[in-house]
């Protein structure tokens, strides 16, 4: 596990960025596993201002994201499927046709996680972007979920509600209780992983995936385990590791 410390939000973007866009250079058809919440908006800003000025290529490149809320339209505005549109896809040249999102609002959740899980099986992703929640779950995959599990369900946890709330005009009862997410194997799967937390919400949840034992106490220490992760951390949240 690498971990980088940078100063600020600004710099973690652009460390991130500069590591993803290396890849989309050098493998112009890479699968890129994607993330969603605050924290990859400026990374996701500085893709398209480069996609912008014909530095970075989409065309090829295919992915496959994390989550999605169960219990909530397709369209709301705050879906994973709609941010995706709104900060990265719709904005770029890549083909809607490779991109994947869970479907949190099919009808029948058992095929939908199934169908995801074939997916994935046939896909490698090549670099897999994660945030992390301040009980340090990735994806939402949270404390408990099992080393082994691939897509299913979950309840979400009451931090996990209240840290996503403001997404949901800091009202509790708009919150989705349930996700459709990716199992922590899916994510150990990929070839290689970008962590990024900036904040001083997340110093627990970077000093137990950091320093603390593995456990599924802390879902994303289980990165320590990984052959190729790379965590980029600003001072805030690198707090307890300095
Ligand atoms: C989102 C996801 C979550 C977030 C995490 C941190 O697709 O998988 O694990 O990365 O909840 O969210 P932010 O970035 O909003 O602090």
């Amino acid at each position: 596990m690498k971990v980088i410390i940078v100063k600020n939000y600004e710099e973690l973007c652009q460390k991130g960025f500069e590591i993803m866009s290396e890849l989309i250079t050098k493998k112009p058809d890479c699968t890129l596993g994607l993330a969603t919440g605050g924290t990859p908006v400026g990374l996701y800003k500085k893709m398209v201002e480069a996609n912008k000025a014909g530095k970075l290529d989409f065309s090829k490149v295919s992915s496959y994201n994390l989550d999605e809320y169960v219990g909530i339209d397709y369209n709301h505005p705050e879906s994973y499927h709609k941010f995706m549109r709104r900060n990265l896809f719709d904005h770029v040249n890549i083909d809607l046709a490779k991109t994947h999102v869970p479907d949190g609002g099919a009808k029948d959740s058992k095929k939908a996680i199934d169908e995801y899980n074939e997916m994935l099986s046939k896909a490698t992703i090549d670099m897999q972007l994660l945030g992390i929640g301040s009980d340090g779950h990735i994806g939402f995959d949270e404390p408990g979920t099992p080393f082994d599990s691939v897509t299913h369900i979950v309840d979400l946890e009451e931090s996990t509600i209240k840290d996503n709330a403001r997404f949901f005009d800091n009202d509790l009862n708009k919150v989705p209780r349930k996700a459709m997410t990716m199992g922590l194997k899916n994510i150990m799967d990929a070839k290689s992983v970008l962590l990024l937390a900036s904040g001083a919400n997340k110093i627990d949840a970077i000093y137990n995936t950091v320093r603390g034992d593995i456990s599924t106490d802390c879902p994303a220490s289980i990165l320590q385990n990984h052959p190729n992760c790379t965590i980029i951390v600003d001072e805030a949240a690198a707090a307890k590791l300095q």
